[in-house]
């Protein structure tokens, strides 16, 4: 198995990212078709269905076209208006996806810092690169949001007045993982400064509203966009969406959790950061009133450090490893440090790579002190690949560890009761 089919097996959520980058294309953003074509990615639609789609349905599909792009195109071209209002900023764009963004802010001389997964900028380097050629101050960086080190490593020390931008991140993540991402954003702030502007909750808040105006709040056609969506979104990745308190309906648990992480919260109108026009409306002129009037309820959150906050230790700076062998037809693996999206490739490898039957597994994580869902995944594949799930042994967990495996349910199967 190569890198990239690993690094997908261990955290698919990065192809979630394709469809934003076709949507944005579709809705004719010029520097999204260049990057479609660098990337090599086909148009949005094309990998919509296997199967033909019957002649009759295939008009009511096409109306349903501007519900998919719009969702993308405002929230993608309403950030980049506000960045643009903001001139002295550097952006650190967090996921960047493969968004054309740096593409557009290379041509306002702007400091743009690209970060994402491994997997999406060992692709997006050269497909920029392509487009606008080497770039100082257009960088992209292999980082895993939950991992500070990562995320420090891509800025430089003297950087000053960030503005960290996050579009479609925030609900891929459980509630350990969403603390440890507020930890690390909380930390670049006080060291550099600037601020964190989220657009994730207006749209889980009100994209079905958005939705339904762009479609003229047709029924049939609502309801058609409500089934297709859901099937891709539970096909695309496997992760549950919405499942930490960021989504919680109830508002002031949110501004609690903010509170607690040591941020001050200010919104700001996304209506006023609206392109003009919305191209995805151009088939429905009808729905465009309808359309901005939702967006006046839909605020982006800026979060700036709260004073008198001091951050959270940083864990201690264990690399990660993973030691392991195979004797007797038990792997035995040893982990020390975070096991996360970057790193929890390596344990997959060693154990395709055990070269041997495995019986049983024995996992010592006594030197771990983080697991991101990826991690978990592959220590759950680890124990659904035993025909004995009795044989499958974790040791040395700590209280942190724990608590992760309590919250995402993973004890019942990793730990023994
Ligand atoms: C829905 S896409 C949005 C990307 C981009 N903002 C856009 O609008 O096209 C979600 C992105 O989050 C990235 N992602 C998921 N988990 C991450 C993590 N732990 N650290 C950094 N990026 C992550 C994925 O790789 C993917 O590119």
């Amino acid at each position: 198995m190569n890198n990239q089919e690993l690094r997908e097996l261990v955290n698919p959520v990065f192809n979630t990212a394709k469809s934003c980058v076709q949507l944005n294309a579709a809705a004719g953003d010029q520097d999204a078709q260049r990057l479609l074509d660098a990337l090599g990615f086909p148009p949005f639609g094309a990998q919509m269905s296997k199967k033909p789609v019957p002649k009759e349905l295939h008009e009511q599909v096409k109306k349903l076209f501007p519900a998919y792009t719009i969702l993308i195109e405002t929230r993608f071209q309403a950030m980049n208006r506000l960045i643009e209002h903001r001139k002295d900023r550097q952006i650190v764009d967090l996921p960047c996806g493969y968004t054309s963004r740096g593409i557009r802010l290379s041509r306002q001389g702007r400091a743009y810092y690209g970060c994402d997964l491994p997997a999406v900028i060992d692709a997006m380097v050269p497909a920029v690169e392509s487009i606008i050629g080497k770039s100082e101050s257009i960088t992209y960086h292999a980082v895993d949001a939950t991992n500070y080190g990562s995320l420090e490593n891509a800025l430089p020390e003297n950087s000053r007045n960030l503005l960290v931008t996050t579009e479609g991140l925030l609900m891929y993540f459980v509630q350990s993982e969403l603390e440890e991402v507020f930890s690390n954003i909380h930390r670049l702030l006080q060291k550099h400064g600037g601020s964190w502007v989220i657009t994730d909750r207006a749209y889980f808040l009100h994209d079905k509203e958005v939705v339904a105006a762009t479609l003229n709040n047709n029924p049939t056609l609502t309801a058609m966009y409500a089934a297709v969506t859901n099937r891709a979104a539970a096909t695309t990745a496997d992760v549950k969406f919405n499942d930490s308190v960021f989504f919680d309906p109830d508002e002031e648990k949110v501004r609690e959790f903010i509170r607690k992480m040591g941020f001050d919260l200010h919104e700001i109108c996304m209506a006023d950061y609206l392109p003009d026009p919305i191209a995805s409306l151009k088939g429905t002129p009808g729905a465009e009133l309808a359309v901005r009037d939702v967006f006046q309820k839909m605020m982006f959150w800026e979060l700036t450090v709260a004073e008198d906050t001091a951050a959270k230790p940083v864990d201690i700076n264990l690399p990660f490893q993973a030691v392991s062998e195979l004797k007797g037809g038990v792997f035995h693996v040893s982990i020390q440090g975070r096991m996360d999206t970057i790193t929890a490739p390596e344990l997959l490898r060693q154990f395709q790579n055990a070269g041997g039957e495995i019986k049983a597994i024995h996992v010592d994580v006594s030197r771990m002190v983080y697991v991101s869902s990826a991690g978990l995944r592959v220590l759950l594949m680890m124990y659904k690949s035993l025909e004995n799930k009795d044989c499958f042994e974790m040791t040395g967990v700590n209280n942190e560890v724990r608590e992760i495996l309590e919250t995402t349910g993973f004890d019942e199967f990793l730990l023994k009761k």
